[in-house]
């Protein structure tokens, strides 16, 4: 079986503090998890570090089956879709919707001079089209609303066809309606079996997509229990990753956490 995350005693070390504190990890093929954690947890660091852009201070990441520091993460970079804020807000303001989709093929967020394919093209547009946006292709991207920018950049993020997909709170500043849209989208993708590996971030219980196999909980840098989501997502292990006592509910699928009532 090969490996699509190993990483060994991760910790990446800024201004003293740990923001990873020797992180150990593992994501195989066919694996879909989430990521989970009060904010400051380092989530979005353990996602610099998987996506090649972040090396760590000590330890060792493993990144489908190459090891960071010995590998050209340009080699690397395509064969791992990510979808964040951060990317979101490198995009030029009057790029249109297809070029924010077709740029991802040379890991560029602004179209300049390149060439692309009419196969790229059609590519992208099959893409836009899978995740509900095709009509707003000629769209500035920073026209749209926030439901449809994050539909964007999940097409994006799958324009290289990654063998690993990356989602850094895919659902944050959405409605209701359209984060259970996402989410809906977001579970069919997790149940179809040509799809990448997945890791989503997320500080929410309940913008956890139904077909999600395994849960890593993080606190303070540090890792609270991994393994499969049943067995990683209970009272216990949430209340202590939040540092509050919680009260668990699971439905269908779907997960929700409230403070537990004080006796
Ligand atoms: N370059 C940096 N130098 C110092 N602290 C940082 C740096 N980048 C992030 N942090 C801090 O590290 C912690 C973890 O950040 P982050 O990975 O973004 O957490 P999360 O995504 O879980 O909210 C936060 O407390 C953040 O303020
Ligand atoms: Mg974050």
């Amino acid at each position: 079986m090969s490996d699509v995350l190993e990483f060994a005693g991760v910790s990446v070390i800024r201004g003293g503090k740990a923001l990873l504190d020797g992180v150990d990890w593992q994501v195989r093929e066919g694996q879909r998890w989430v990521v989970m954690g009060p904010n400051g947890a380092g989530k979005t660091t353990l996602l610099q570090i998987a996506s090649g852009r972040m090396h760590p201070t000590r330890g060792t990441a493993g990144i489908l089956d190459e090891v960071l520091g010995a590998v050209d993460v340009f080699e690397l970079r395509p064969r791992i879709g990510l979808a964040s804020a951060a990317l979101a807000n490198q995009i030029p303001e009057d790029e249109t919707v297809l070029n924010v989709v077709l740029t991802a093929s040379y890991g560029m967020t602004g179209r300049w001079r390149e060439k692309y394919e009419k196969m790229d093209e059609r590519r992208a547009f099959r893409l836009l089209d899978a995740w509900g946006v095709s009509t707003l292709m000629n769209r500035r991207f920073s026209s749209l609303s926030e439901g449809e920018r994050k539909r964007v950049q999940i097409a994006r993020a799958l324009m290289t066809d990654p063998e690993l997909l990356l989602l850094d709170e895919p659902a944050a500043g959405l409605d209701l309606a359209g984060r259970e849209d996402l989410l809906q989208r977001l579970g069919q993708l997790a149940r179809d079996e040509d799809a990448p590996a997945m890791v989503l971030v997320t500080h929410h219980l309940e913008e956890v997509p139904p077909g999600f196999t395994h849960a890593l909980l993080l606190r303070e840098g540090g890792v609270v229990a991994a393994g499969p989501i049943d067995e990683v997502f209970t009272e216990e292990n949430l209340s202590n990753a939040f540092d509050l006592p919680l009260s668990l509910r699971r439905d269908a699928g779907r997960y929700a956490a409230v403070a537990a009532a004080r006796s």
